[in-house]
């Protein structure tokens, strides 16, 4: 039968509480990373309905951080000073704080579409782990997550039909340059994530 860890007092041992502590960490950080840059994101929001709806994206990606943090903190972490002393939204996704700058909605549509979608991976597999509590908690942030993907869909979908009336950048190219470069093989951590495929960019 597969390993059940109902609660913190069957942690089995030092290594598994380490395992579930990086798990959480990793989780956590981007949790506030994503409602840092949604942040970003509703500055360029094309209407107030978009807008309120970053909004609450952002407000589930830090509740989303409350759930994990309530577990770190059972666990004996100081939430309070992991959250004043973490490094910005960039610099958590990829080691630099200058990768994640939204500049457009392009730009917002991309990440909302690229992270919840990768989330709702990851997050599903986080639900079946040994870890109760986590993956209880991740069952509650999973529902949601599935709602910011769709909506990143959605947005991804209408631009791509949108004709492109006289804007500059016209939409779809722009769109598939971005996404391209975004997932270029070799990229690395210096290289800009949301800005790499823009022609005007060195
Ligand atoms: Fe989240
Ligand atoms: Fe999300």
């Amino acid at each position: 039968m597969a390993m059940l860890v109902r609660t913190k007092a069957e942690i089995p041992d030092a290594a598994y509480r380490k395992m579930v502590l990086t798990l959480m960490d990793k989780q956590a950080g981007r949790e506030v990373a994503t409602a840092e840059v949604f942040g970003q994101c509703v500055l360029y929001a094309p209407t107030v309905e978009d807008k309120i709806r970053i909004t609450r994206f952002q407000a589930e990606e830090l509740k989303h951080f409350q759930l994990i943090g309530a577990l770190m903190r059972e666990l004996g972490v100081d939430i309070d000073a992991y959250v004043r002393d973490r490094q910005k939204a960039g610099a958590r996704f990829t080691g630099d704080e200058a990768d994640v700058q939204i500049r457009d909605w392009i730009d917002a549509t991309l990440f909302n579409f690229m992270i919840d979608r990768a989330a709702t991976f990851q997050l599903t597999e986080y639900t079946k782990g040994s870890y109760a509590p986590l993956a209880k908690a991740n069952a509650v942030i999973l529902k949601e997550e599935e709602g910011h993907k769709d909506f990143g869909e959605a947005c991804l979908e209408q631009m791509c039909q949108d004709p492109a009336t006289g804007r500059d950048p016209a939409p779809l190219p722009e769109v598939v340059r971005r996404f391209a470069a975004h997932l270029r093989p070799g990229r690395h951590a210096g290289q800009p994530v949301l800005s790499a495929g823009r022609a005007q960019d060195p």
